[in-house]
């Protein structure tokens, strides 16, 4: 029987609801297609906008979306997407299968996408080709108020009223497609760009430096030293590839018990990045007032046979649900210096959650493991611990049988989310909650075989159900998890 020990009366800090965020970029069918289907479209849709999607994002709570980019954000200049559709320039997405990039969805479009989620805007404006001025004169003609040059062609656009715009990422990996920069020429760089982003009114603008590539601990040395004190945040990108080797990615849907747990394995790597990062950032800023903002997350696997190879579109299965539940568990621990996540991305790219085929839309298991955690959004993370055994097929790839996190919900309900990694074992499961009782018990589980997955023939073969298997106890909650799953189990507790 595996011990989950629970403090209720211990709280951590806050889980900022960002950790829950998305990114979408003009790359594949993300955002045409997946998103944005223009408004003489047959597929049903707001100003553009898919009813569909939106409606799904909507029972998400997405509470931020970037955009737009990735590797595009430093090769798109704002003004070719902006004013009469049918005068913007057309551009060539060179990064992302050469496709025709029409600027049809441009800054209005997106501030209207986002107007119809309900989440905030993150813009990652263009640092590697684009110029101080252009960054300067896009936060103006999205936040002054008042009489400007840039306030007046917004007008002229149709939108009188400023948006407001939070978060503002001043580059996207610098060390690489935004510039092959070394981190002290993106510091000095990153520090001369946000000089001229400026707060108008009462818009205050949250700002995001470009971090590191996954382990390069120097680039945030470095960056930090530079210029710490000019930024909000600082971001870091990880992907989970099973092998770490981008030649060797990989099927989405077929593969064995050995490589379920090696992409496991390379998951789990999350937590020692996070703590490293953050040791690093805590020279400079031992206060962490600088969040560490992981706005580039999830599996990156072949694309599926037969698509473009630009398009980066994966299937997404239980062992992609298990890599959203692990992540999302570790990002809620570390939520004292982890104030934002962006899953990559949001509508058919790599971890996405939702995929669509012309007027159909599949949830995917990612999907429904966002779902299910949407409740430790802006909730208190609760002290807990798990004794956990290792388990795996070969001795250098060993993973914990169980991973957890824990809140307490601004519902005033604590909120278990443990996953079970083995791909055959069930678990009993003894959760003891310190000087507290439980009342009553709600939980959700999504379980099925290790490669299950949704498709359009079938949209509904991996969905959420109704768990049962539990027993209120003096102690707490007993319960058997079943293999490869995601549990939700929220309590009523005193
Ligand atoms: O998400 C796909 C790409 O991965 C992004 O454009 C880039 O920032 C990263 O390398």
């Amino acid at each position: 029987m595996a011990k989950l020990y629970i403090n209720p009366k211990v709280k951590k800090g806050k889980i900022n609801k960002e950790i829950y965020g998305h990114f979408s970029e003009h790359l594949g069918r993300c955002i045409y297609e997946g998103i944005y289907v223009g408004e003489n479209s047959e597929i049903p849709n707001v100003n553009g906008m898919r009813k569909d999607v939106v409606a799904a994002l909507k029972e998400l709570n997405i509470p931020v979306l970037r955009w737009p980019g990735g590797c595009f954000a430093d090769e798109y200049h704002w003004k070719d997407g902006i004013g009469p559709k049918e005068n913007r320039k057309k551009m060539v997405n060179t990064h992302w299968g050469g496709l025709v990039e029409d600027n049809s969805f441009g800054t209005h479009e997106f501030m209207e996408l986002c107007e119809q989620i309900g989440c905030e805007p993150y813009i990652n404006a263009n640092l590697g080709s684009g110029t101080v001025q252009e960054m300067s004169e896009w936060v103006e003609y999205m936040t002054f108020d008042g009489i400007s040059p840039m306030a007046g062609l917004r007008a002229e656009n149709g939108r009188k009223e400023p948006w407001k715009v939070k978060y503002l990422g001043v580059g996207n990996e610098s060390w690489g497609c935004g510039g092959n920069m070394t981190p002290e020429h993106y510091a000095n760089e990153y520090r001369r760009y946000q000089t001229y982003c400026r707060n108008y009114g009462d818009n205050k603008l949250y700002k995001i430096a470009c971090g590191a590539n996954a382990d390069d601990y120097n680039w945030t040395d470095v960056v930090m030293k530079i210029a710490g004190r000019h930024m909000d945040g600082l971001s870091v990108h990880y992907y989970t590839l099973p092998t770490g080797d981008w030649s060797k990615k990989g099927s989405s849907t077929e593969f064995d018990e050995q490589v379920w747990y090696q992409t496991l394995k390379k998951t789990l790597y999350m937590e020692t990045l996070i703590t490293n990062h953050d040791t690093v950032m805590s020279k400079y800023d031992p206060e962490k007032r600088v969040g560490l903002l992981v706005d580039e997350w999830g599996t990156w696997f072949d694309v599926e046979p037969g698509t473009n190879p630009g398009f980066l579109y994966q299937q997404s299965t239980m062992r992609d649900a298990l890599v959203a539940g692990i992540n999302l568990n570790i990002f809620n621990k570390h939520c004292d210096r982890v104030k934002m996540a962006n899953i990559a991305q949001l509508v058919n790219v790599l971890q996405a959650a939702i995929l669509t085929e012309g007027d159909k839309l599949i949830l995917t298991p990612t999907y429904h493991v966002f779902n299910m955690y949407k409740h430790h959004q802006e909730a208190q993370l609760v002290d807990s611990s798990l004794e956990a055994e290792l388990i795996g097929l070969e001795d250098n790839n060993k993973v914990p049988n169980l991973h957890e996190s824990v809140s307490m919900g601004e519902d005033n309900k604590l909120h278990i989310t443990i996953n079970n990694l083995s791909v055959s074992e069930a678990y009993e499961v003894e959760s003891i909650l310190a000087e507290t009782k439980v009342r009553t018990v709600k939980a959700t589980l999504l379980s099925a075989g290790f490669n299950s997955y949704n498709t359009f023939e079938k949209p509904d073969a991996v969905e959420p159900v109704e768990f049962k298997d539990y027993k209120i106890t003096d102690k707490g909650i007993s319960f058997k998890i079943p293999a490869c799953s995601v549990l939700h189990l929220e309590a009523e507790v005193e």
